[in-house]
């Protein structure tokens, strides 16, 4: 078990560099299976989840090389020989998922087991299965398996998504990309992470427009190129540095990132009195910490609304505010499971069906958060717990951290280059 310990109470000052976003990096290697050239993927975040992804491509037929320095990582798919993913592969994360379209759109068949990933709700595929249908597939599902097969090839389509959902806008994108055709996506999301699959598809010579609005299309194209991108920076590793120097007080300049993607997370923050400043890649955030932040209701929202993958964070800095916020989660139905371990910090959150009642501090002077050890249960959970920590008084052991690094690439080094009291070690 990977463990972080934890010293409360220091402020955070300096800088942080973040990475390349896990949410785009995901689908971007999906979509390099689609053309049989070399593609260099730059900024690269090193991820557990970007491991299992390129593991996955590996047993599809790709071959693959980390520049691990540079943050490169080179790919190529010459031949797929595996169009079959089972459960161990599959079960590593929910992107694998993604894996479906590309290896439909190229191969006519794919066969691969139900998604794994973090356990923050039910997670259905109907939608991506319901754009595959449309564009000629046929589905069935068996065992665990889910069986797809175009043994005349995907065609494009017209599909509207009951709810603008990520994965299956992208593995629609991905799908479409080398169907027959022309595939219009409607009510589809509009996630930054969109944006970014489009323009690398773009740059391997797809037709896309539309890409970060509802509506995007899509005119297929029977080849594609190799290609150089650079992923789009993190927005949800940057509004998680912003949110614990929001909680622990400080002054931090997040650097490489694109604040227009992270306007939701800095409204919300100088809403409860944190500064936040925007510069053309960086944002520098001010904070007085306990106490001097103000209570504020935050609800879930596809983008540009407030992010899910933020939603946890700022219930643990919120419970640094003078008063009471009020947290509402929209997208997932099962995402509160760590507010138990923030309570056992000495958090007073109360659940009242998708909606976190946090009681902050009164008074400044008043003990609050007190450390313990607590258990990580998922990745943004347990950066909430981090942040916590982080704000608390004494030493808290954060366990089960394997699953903040599966989104989160040295989260114990960059905070303790903030000026944190954090060590990460593993335990047996
Ligand atoms: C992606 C992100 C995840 C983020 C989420 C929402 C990746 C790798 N993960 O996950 O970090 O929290 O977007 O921003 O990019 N739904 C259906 N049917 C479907 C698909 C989804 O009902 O076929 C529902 C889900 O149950 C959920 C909602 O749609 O309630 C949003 O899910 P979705 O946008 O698909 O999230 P992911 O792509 O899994």
């Amino acid at each position: 078990m990977n463990i972080y310990k934890i010293n409360g109470g220091r402020t955070l000052r300096g800088s942080v560099e973040i990475d390349g976003a896990k949410n785009a990096a995901l689908p971007i290697i999906a979509a390099s299976l689609l053309t049989k050239d070399v593609c260099l993927l730059g900024n690269m975040p090193k991820l557990k989840d970007v491991d299992n992804m390129l593991l996955i491509a590996g047993h599809i037929g790709s071959n693959f090389d980390c520049d691990i320095t540079n943050s490169i990582v080179r790919i190529e798919t010459s031949k797929i020989i595996n169009s079959e993913i089972g459960y161990n592969l599959a079960a590593k994360l929910r992107a694998s998922f993604l894996f479906a379209g590309a290896l439909l759109a190229v191969n006519g068949y794919v066969k691969i087991a139900m998604p794994g990933g973090c356990d923050i709700g039910l997670r259905p595929i109907d939608l991506h299965l319901k754009g595959f249908n449309l564009m000629g597939a046929e589905a069935v599902k068996d065992g665990g398996f889910v069986t797809l097969n175009a043994p005349m090839g995907l065609h494009g389509a017209e599909v509207y998504l009951d709810f603008p959902s990520v994965g299956a806008t992208e593995n629609i994108m991905i799908a479409a990309t080398a169907a027959a055709g022309k595939t219009t996506i409607k009510n589809a999301a509009a996630e930054p992470e969109i944006v970014d699959l489009a323009n690398y598809l773009c740059e391997m010579g797809a037709d896309i427009v539309g890409a970060g609005s509802d509506t995007i299309e899509i005119k297929g194209k029977k080849q594609l190129r190799g290609t150089i991108y650079n992923i789009v920076p993190d927005r949800i590793e940057a509004g998680t540095f912003m949110a614990a120097a929001g909680a622990v007080g400080g002054d931090i300049t997040v650097k490489k990132v694109n604040p227009v993607h992270l306007e939701p997370v800095t409204l919300k923050l100088r809403e409860a009195g944190i500064t936040v400043e925007e510069g053309s890649d960086f944002v520098r955030v001010i904070s007085g910490g306990r106490g001097s932040v103000r209570p504020i209701d935050i609800r879930t929202l596809p983008y540009p609304g407030f992010p899910t993958d933020m939603q946890a964070q700022m219930t643990a800095l919120l419970t640094q505010a003078n008063g009471t916020s009020l947290i509402t989660e929209t997208i997932f139905e099962n995402r509160f499971q760590y507010v138990g371990e923030l309570n056992r910090l000495g958090a007073v959150i109360k659940l009242n069906e998708r909606t976190a009642v946090v009681s902050g501090v009164e008074k400044k002077e008043k003990p609050f958060l007190t450390g313990t050890a607590v258990e990580a249960t998922d990745l943004r959970g347990g950066a909430a717990l981090v942040i916590a920590a982080l704000s608390a008084k004494g030493e808290t052991r954060v366990c089960n951290t394997e699953f903040i690094e599966r989104g989160y690439s040295d989260l114990a080094g960059k905070l303790s280059l903030l000026g944190a009291d954090i060590i990460s070690y593993r335990e047996c």
